[in-house]
């Protein structure tokens, strides 16, 4: 199940951050966005238990996905699959056309999550990265009208 996360899911999403990132969000950080409309935390649940979130910043045309994080236990159930979903949807309410991202270059099992969800590779971003330096890929998926 997807849903939206609310002030009760801080304290997990911030702990699934630090468990699947170098740089993780921080709670308070977490708390700040969840209070700008212009920010989307989306919590996946497996039979009722946290199993991983995304964090989608809307700025005008662009989505652009900040985090999508599943974690360990739950992986390669279709998790971050069913969170891309939901933030599509929530992409196309929010009037905008463009799902836009960054991913590490050495992270191959998100950049196969992302292109078999159909995004495309679009930049090449030198250091985007640090601890540790790395580069970045953009990559995007424009939303179609129906
Ligand atoms: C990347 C991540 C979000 C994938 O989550 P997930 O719930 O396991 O992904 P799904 O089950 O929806 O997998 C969908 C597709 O992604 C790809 N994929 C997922 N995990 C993979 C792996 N370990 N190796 C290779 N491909 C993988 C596959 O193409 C898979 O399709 P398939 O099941 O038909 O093979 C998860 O591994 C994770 O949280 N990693 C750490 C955080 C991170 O790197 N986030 C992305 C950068 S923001």
């Amino acid at each position: 199940m997807i849903r939206k996360a609310g002030e009760c899911d801080i304290s997990q999403i911030a702990a699934c951050e630090a468990c699947c990132f170098p740089l993780p969000l921080s709670a308070r950080a977490i708390a700040d966005m969840l209070k700008n409309p212009l920010y989307l935390f989306l919590v996946a649940e497996d039979q009722g238990t946290f199993a991983g979130h995304a964090a989608i910043l809307f700025t005008g045309e662009t989505a652009e996905i900040l985090s999508v994080a599943v974690l360990p236990a739950f992986r390669e159930k279709g998790l971050a699959t069913k969170l891309l979903e939901e933030t599509e949807k929530q992409t196309f309410r929010n009037d905008a056309i463009e799902m836009l991202l960054e991913v590490r270059i050495s992270n191959l099992p998100a950049i196969r999550l992302y292109e078999k969800y159909g995004f495309e590779k679009i930049a090449l971003r030198k250091n985007f990265y640090s601890a540790p330096p790395e580069d970045g890929i953009t990559m995007r998926k424009g939303i179609k009208l129906p």
